[in-house]
């Protein structure tokens, strides 16, 4: 036996013991089948299973009467809401009979446009008991952005709210879906859940409130069985070219894998309240806010609201007030109370802490320190978890409380999981301090199979840069320890307060406005977002000043993707670098945004050396 194979079948009896503690109506024929050469990776074929029994009704034995959802509202003066795992299940059954009777069944696409309230979390597991499949949208991407989800998916149903509350905002999200399916044929229903009772308009014969349709549903609804394979959701993200990709998740991978990280990586015990920050409009809300905690019968916290509102010790309060024992935000976050001082968690025990967790972005020294400190009291284990959307859970990242840790480093990959860093070539660097490439050598569970309707851009992304091998799009460096350290993403994908931008995404929606010529976006330090975005752009038209351009250039923008991509910096140029075959130069960009100008290499070659000065010169700090 070569050492290979005897890796593989090592990684194979560890997801064999891992898949064991799940319930299944038929275990697999087979564990793992495909390649990265092949992009055709399947997991658990031949097994049969509904993820709901397993999030819902395989506790109800034991945990009928224990807290599954924890809701705490915007408002801090409104009540917050408990649903015990009997109501959880309760609810979600009731929630798959008013699908069903709107026509949804096993295979149909639903997706879900709404602020954080419980039903946005029984509306996605009602889905799953049906067999159909979810695709939330984040609230805060515009009718534009839902609309071009929407003809990608063809969703049937739109599951929304009247509006959702953010901070003292009411975001009208009923009155968005209205714009955003304006002649879309394929929306046939429209659900909404009331919250925010702003006015909205309501269709006769396409939309409906929830409270009066889910009235006379059944509280028993059967649990659909469905194939280890079949999909369970879609979720949009913004990748380096072209629209975002709805990446596909199946069914048994993904749970077995997000299962079985929530419980490793937090080593969470039966009676620790979870408290995972981001929206489930996220892949973070979907595997540890919703399917992670569920799946092993502990008590999440779902907050509606944003850290600083309506002060800056709302996150605190709401650790004190549920007894918050595992709290996991994004350095973002962090960042953003740090500014308001130490003072303010420190008149704050948060005595019920136990694990702290941070997501999404590499976290600075400063943040990891004041987060140790001011939150965690210097007694609770920081688990930095580098993951992605397409990897389905947590792949690199300490185990609480038995990793050794060092700040910004997301150190270890965990079990069954095979990292490697390659050169530009594709070249494994075999030495223990490296840096390079983060790939990933070995499939792994809760890997996206594919892009909706498009496989071929899938194997195109992630698997043609270096043969043989997951491509993740970020960089990292292995030291002696064999810790990684992520450093970012070394494609056009920028990580704004966490959040993944493609630079490509907002150059189209800039382009948008009339008077634009072209545009190059690159990323640049900031000090609370972790990078920003920086905006160069090309008008030959001078009739508006700066400020009135600059201002229509990031409403356009927010028209067409969202507040998030609005840009931070705006600078109008004369021209954009570009080489003599006509391509922008964003490296060089990148490099002036950074205050870099000592590696900008040589810019003799380019088509038009001598904008690079003027742009140095224009340049806005
Ligand atoms: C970045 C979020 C450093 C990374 C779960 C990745 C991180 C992208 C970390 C995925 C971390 C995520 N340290 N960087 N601990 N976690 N990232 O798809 O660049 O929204 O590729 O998934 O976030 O973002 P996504």
């Amino acid at each position: 036996m070569n050492t290979s194979s005897m890796l593989t079948d090592e990684i194979h009896e560890y997801w064999t013991g891992v898949a064991n503690t799940f319930q299944w109506n038929k275990k697999w024929d087979s564990l793992q089948s495909g390649n990265f050469t092949d992009v055709n990776v399947e997991w658990f074929k031949g097994a049969r299973l509904n993820i709901t029994e397993n999030c819902l009704d395989r506790h109800l034995e034991k945990r009928r009467h224990k807290k599954a959802l924890i809701f705490e509202p915007n408002n801090p003066n409104e009540e917050a809401k408990f649903f015990t795992y009997g109501e959880l299940h309760l609810s979600v059954c009731r929630f798959a009979n008013l699908l069903k009777k709107k026509g949804v069944k096993k295979g149909d696409i639903v997706c879900f446009y709404m602020g954080m309230t419980p039903e946005l979390m029984m509306g996605i597991l009602a889905c799953a008991r049906l067999g159909a499949v979810h695709t939330v949208v984040f609230g805060g991407f515009s009718p534009t952005s839902l609309r071009g989800r929407l003809e990608d998916s063809k969703a049937k149903v739109i599951v929304t709210h009247d509006g959702s509350f953010r901070g003292d905002k009411i975001v009208p999200l009923k009155s968005m879906v209205d714009e955003a399916i304006e002649s879309l044929n394929s929306v046939e229903t429209v659900l909404v859940v009331k919250r925010t009772l702003n006015e909205i308009f309501m269709k006769p014969g396409r939309d409906f409130y929830y409270e009066a349709a889910i009235k006379d549903c059944e509280l028993h609804c059967p649990a659909t069985v469905v194939e280890a394979e079949d999909p369970l959701f879609i979720l949009y993200t913004s990748g380096s070219t072209g629209k975002p990709k709805g990446l596909v998740h199946t069914t048994a991978g993904y749970m077995v894998h997000v299962g079985n990280s929530f419980k490793d990586v937090f080593q969470i015990k039966e009676n620790d309240v979870f408290w995972c920050t981001a929206d489930i409009g996220w892949i973070t809300g979907h595997s540890y806010l919703t399917y992670g905690p569920l799946l092993n019968g502990s008590t999440t916290v779902m907050f509606e609201g944003i850290p600083n509102h309506p002060t800056p010790s709302r996150f605190w309060e709401v650790v004190e007030k549920h007894k918050v024992s595992h709290l996991y935000t994004a350095p973002t976050a962090i960042r953003s109370l740090e500014k308001f001082g130490a003072a303010i968690p420190d008149s704050f025990s948060m005595k019920s802490l136990k694990v702290l967790g941070s997501v999404g972005e590499p976290i600075n020294e400063e943040a990891w320190q004041w987060y140790h400190k001011h939150v965690g009291k210097e007694k609770c284990p920081i688990v930095d978890t580098w993951w992605q959307t397409e990897t389905g859970g947590i792949l690199i990242s300490p185990i609480a409380g038995l990793t050794k840790l060092k700040p910004g480093h997301a150190t270890l990959p965990l079990k069954g999981v095979v990292p490697v860093l390659v050169d530009e070539k594709g070249v494994e660097l075999t030495t223990l301090v490296a840096s390079g490439n983060l790939c990933i050598k070995y499939p792994w569970p809760s890997l996206a199979r594919t892009i909706f309707g498009d496989h071929e851009r899938f194997k195109q992304t992630y698997f043609s840069t270096y043969k043989g091998l997951y491509f993740t799009g970020d960089g990292a460096r292995r030291d002696e320890d064999g810790y990684f350290r992520i450093t970012g993403r070394v494609d056009d994908v920028i990580n704004v307060s966490g959040h993944r931008i493609g630079t490509a995404e907002v150059e189209e929606a800039i382009n948008e406005h009339p008077l634009i010529t072209e545009s190059a976006v690159v990323g640049f330090p900031h000090e609370i977002k972790g990078q920003g975005l920086y905006a160069f752009v090309t008008c030959n038209d001078e009739s508006l000043t700066p400020e009135v351009l600059e201002k229509q250039i990031r409403s356009t923008v927010e028209k067409v993707i969202g507040p998030i991509a609005k840009p931070d910096v705006i600078q109008i140029v004369h021209s954009l670098p570009k080489t003599r075959s006509g391509k922008i130069m964003r490296r060089i960009l990148r490099k002036i945004v950074e205050n870099d100008l000592a590696n900008i290499g040589d810019i003799s070659t380019l088509l038009n050396p001598e904008c690079v000065d003027d742009i140095i010169k224009g340049k806005k700090s």
